[in-house]
């Protein structure tokens, strides 16, 4: 019975969310980084400056180099949350643009969220600091936001950006796994980005608490009913590791990385395996340990 409740209320908001997303985001108080009345606008602001931290290590530049770097660079960030808190750091160390896409209206300048603006402030000296103030619409007044020329936040179906080769770089940290047109996305990147230009997403394939005993025993609902439950809130997509080779390795690109992070237990795998729904059942152990990868990949030249 529990189980019936569950999946009529998930149908019923499911259908709240397709009508109604804003609503939907509001009511259900999404931030995009799960449960944040639990950190401090500080924690935030080191959540974000490790965000960074973590682009550079996978480009391989050294954190003291974020400068020279991110200097006059156009980047495109998938799914910011409900504060583009990479971004302006980003812009700080002279980005030149950033455009923060979003298939749903998550930022606000709340007044939590002006917190994190300063305590990201707090963190930064000298010129990325200069740059930093010198983002806002009104010095005075951190709620009145940030200039659009530098910061645009483009809101649209699919999250996709609609650029033609405009951006450097490409980056996403948690949000694959949300998109509802994963090879969609991936095409979008490839259109957004500049010849040469880089790729770079961190990508959480846990279930987002939607597991009951096993990390894994989501992959368990068939495909029909979770989008019948789950498709319009933005919750995992259950694309796991063999998607993104596949889509990888379709497209045009170079340099292709597909990097696991984090790997359930063997036992899990094996417990799992006899309750796994169609779509994943094909899935070898080492594919379906994956709960999490880095996925990166340059354009050509030319
Ligand atoms: C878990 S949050 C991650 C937020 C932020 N990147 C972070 O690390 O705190 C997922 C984000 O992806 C966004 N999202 C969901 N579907 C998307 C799509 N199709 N394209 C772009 N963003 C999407 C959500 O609205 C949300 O902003």
């Amino acid at each position: 019975m529990p189980e019936l409740l569950r999946v009529a209320r998930a149908v019923a908001t499911n259908q709240v969310a397709r009508l109604a997303p804003g609503l939907y985001v509001r009511l259900t108080g999404q931030t995009g980084r799960g449960d944040s009345d639990q950190e401090s606008p500080e924690d935030i602001a080191a959540y974000f400056s490790q965000c960074v931290a973590d682009y550079l290590a996978f480009a391989g530049v050294p954190a003291d180099q974020a400068p020279s770097y991110f200097a006059g660079k156009t980047v495109v960030e998938y799914g910011p949350g409900d504060f583009p808190g990479v971004a302006l750091l980003m812009l700080a160390y002279g980005a030149r643009k950033v455009y923060a896409v979003d298939r749903f209206r998550m930022v606000r300048l709340t007044e939590k969220n002006v917190g994190v603006w300063k305590a990201l402030l707090a963190s930064l000296h000298g010129e990325p600091r200069q740059r930093a103030l010198a983002l806002l619409n009104n010095p005075q007044v951190p709620a009145d936001g940030f200039k659009r020329e530098a910061i645009e936040y483009v809101v649209r179906p699919h999250g996709f950006s609609g650029l033609q080769q405009q951006a450097d770089l490409v980056l996403s940290r948690a949000v694959l796994e949300h998109v509802d047109d994963l090879e969609g996305t991936f095409a979008d990147m490839l259109a957004a980005l500049k010849p040469g230009g880089l790729a770079m997403h961190q990508v959480d394939l846990k279930s987002h608490g939607l597991h009951r005993d096993n990390p894994l025993d989501f992959l368990a609902w068939p495909a029909w009913l979770w989008s019948l439950m789950y498709s319009q809130k933005g919750v995992p997509n259950r694309w796991r590791i063999d998607r993104y080779r596949q889509i990888l390795h379709a497209l045009p690109v170079q340099d292709r990385r597909l990097e696991p992070t984090l790997l359930a237990s063997a036992a899990d795998v094996a417990a799992v395996r006899n309750r796994l729904a169609a779509p994943f059942r094909e899935l070898g152990d080492a594919d379906l340990a994956c709960l999490g990868l880095w996925v990166g990949f340059s354009k050509p030249q030319g």
